[in-house]
């Protein structure tokens, strides 16, 4: 039986303080964390050249650089249209809008369920503390066509948006590993061909307001699983990229994505490229907002690398 019904319910339940559960360790919270917020720090990368024999090479090496270093970078002129992009947005916003009963049809406890409405448990600590964080999650591959009926039916263009937004970031991700094989000598389709099928996941991420954000975390300190991660957010801040020990606050640019690379992109790369960390941190005045991608192979658990979540 699932008995979570989500941060946002709690909250509308009328809650002033975090209850326990959802108090993290502290190392986990800004208090304790250097942080930059220099926007010209962080990689912003127009890919439309990628198709362009004579533009390629410095797009290609733009990528290499920036997956050498941190693993992380945003894209520009990727070919999802912003009002694609702002329509899904919208779309996730109305779904966790939703009465309670409404979403809880999609609630489940099955880490592998074809869709679950959720929040996560993070059990890797001494004390087991959940996230200030709800989320529906289901899969583009390699099922997208026996289990897209079972997505969620309101708001009616959720289904068409998602499609659009899995296939594209899936087009977006081969072009990367693209030029992510030749940064290692080989040829353009090597990684791609190392994925079989595919695995992808969409997580729709929804992060209330909180009433003592210095106290709780939207998501831990992590890497993804997968090969490349790709993620749009509605420019409430939160998520952070860690690079030489300190937290870097991704910079909200319109129009682009945020990409960062997963375990199996490091393991595959034996190395080359870096798995990037990450986290996202709350506050107590707007929602956030995120739709992330992880674009992959099947592997035994997917999901978040280093961080152990049961899903509740
Ligand atoms: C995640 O890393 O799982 C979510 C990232 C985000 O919401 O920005
Ligand atoms: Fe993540």
């Amino acid at each position: 039986p699932v008995n979570h019904k989500g941060v946002k319910h709690l909250l509308e339940s009328g809650i002033r303080t975090l209850p326990p559960a959802y108090i993290a360790p502290q190392d986990d919270t800004t208090v304790t964390q250097p942080l930059i917020t220099n926007p010209t720090s962080f990689p912003i990368i127009d890919i439309s050249a990628l198709d362009d024999p004579n533009g390629r090479t410095a797009v290609v090496n733009a990528i290499i650089s920036a997956c050498t270093n941190g693993g992380y970078f945003l894209v520009t002129n990727h070919g999802i249209k912003q009002s694609t992009m702002g329509d899904l947005l919208k779309a996730v916003e109305t779904f966790f809008d939703l009465p309670l009963d409404e979403k809880m049809k999609y609630a489940s406890d099955e880490d592998m369920a074809p869709v679950r409405y959720g929040s996560s448990l993070n059990t890797n600590e001494p004390q087991p503390h959940h996230f200030w964080r709800d989320y529906l999650r289901h899969f583009g591959r390699p099922v997208i066509a026996e289990s897209c009926h079972l997505w969620p039916s309101t708001p009616s263009n959720y289904t068409e948006l998602a499609k659009e937004f899995l296939e594209t970031s899936w087009e977006i991700s081969m072009k990367l590993a693209g030029a992510l094989s030749e940064g290692m000598g080989k040829e353009k389709n090597y990684i791609e061909g190392t994925l079989g099928e595919g695995l992808q996941t969409i997580s729709c991420n929804y992060y209330p307001p909180c009433p003592q954000p210095e106290l709780a975390i939207g998501v831990g300190a992590h890497t993804d699983q997968g090969g490349i991660s790709i993620l749009m957010d509605n420019h409430v801040d939160g998520l952070q990229m860690k690079h030489e020990g300190k937290w870097i606050s991704v910079p909200h640019v319109p129009g682009a994505l945020v990409v960062n690379l997963g375990d199996y992109l490091e393991e595959v790369s034996e190395g080359k490229y870096k798995a990037a960390e990450h986290r996202v941190m709350v506050n107590d005045v707007k929602g956030r907002i995120s739709v992330a991608v992880g674009n992959g192979r099947e592997i035994k658990h997917y999901g978040c690398g280093h961080l152990v979540l049961r899903f509740v």
